[in-house]
């Protein structure tokens, strides 16, 4: 197991996905995940570090210095409303010998519905099931390598909101799953490498 693995995990909304990857990451250290939000009115500015959204610019910049600060290894996206620039995850990916360590869960089984609401898009599309994916955040949305997807079937008979509501806690299972991997060293982490500038490349 890595002896230590310093997480961050970006959250705009509800929470739930931050708080379950919060819950795993202490099961396995004694140090916090630096957790932060974007948005004064979620949940998660209880536990985290608000950062309020400026513009992008001044934004990435503020996020970069304190990953760079606190030598993160991993970002975990967990309801993050803002797209992460091309400079913001090169920048990230130098510090790491340009390894991608920049993860997204979203709930459809990609490439299917990319982008908002896509509980509701494959509702509407009357399919029999969808499902949750984990991938790799490049600046295309919802378009990086995938590294997990759980199929499952539409329940119609319990209605839109609580099927959505059930379906969340399968992300929330599965994530927590993804950062115990990344924790005994079954997905490859590159780890932060004392000595990097943190100047943005080109
Ligand atoms: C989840 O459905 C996640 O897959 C998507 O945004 C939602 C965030 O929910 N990217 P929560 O804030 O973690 O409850």
């Amino acid at each position: 197991m890595l002896n230590t693995c310093r997480v961050a995990i970006f959250a705009s909304g509800a929470g739930t996905n931050a708080l379950a990857l919060m819950k795993a990451y202490q099961d396995f250290y004694s140090v916090e995940p630096l957790l932060i939000t974007d948005n004064p009115g979620s949940p998660i500015c209880k536990e985290g570090i608000l950062i309020p959204f400026v513009n992008k610019e001044e934004h990435e910049a503020t996020l970069l210095r304190i990953l760079f600060e606190n030598k993160t290894d991993w970002i975990l996206l967990a309801g993050y409303m803002r797209i992460l620039s091309a400079k913001f995850i090169s920048t990230f990916s130098s510090w790491h010998k340009n390894a991608n360590q920049i993860l997204n869960i979203h709930p459809s089984l990609l490439p299917k519905y990319k982008g908002k609401d896509a509980y509701r898009q494959a509702w509407e599309s009357k399919d029999s099931h969808t499902g949750v994916s984990v991938h790799r955040v490049t600046e295309s949305i919802d378009s990086g390598d995938i590294l997990v997807q759980i199929p499952f079937l539409i329940r119609r008979e319990i209605g839109l909101e609580q099927f959505i509501s059930e379906s969340k806690k399968i992300e929330n299972d599965l994530y927590m799953q993804v950062l115990r991997r990344i924790f005994q060293e079954e997905i490859a982490t590159t780890k932060f490498q004392e000595g990097v500038s943190f100047a943005a490349p080109g």
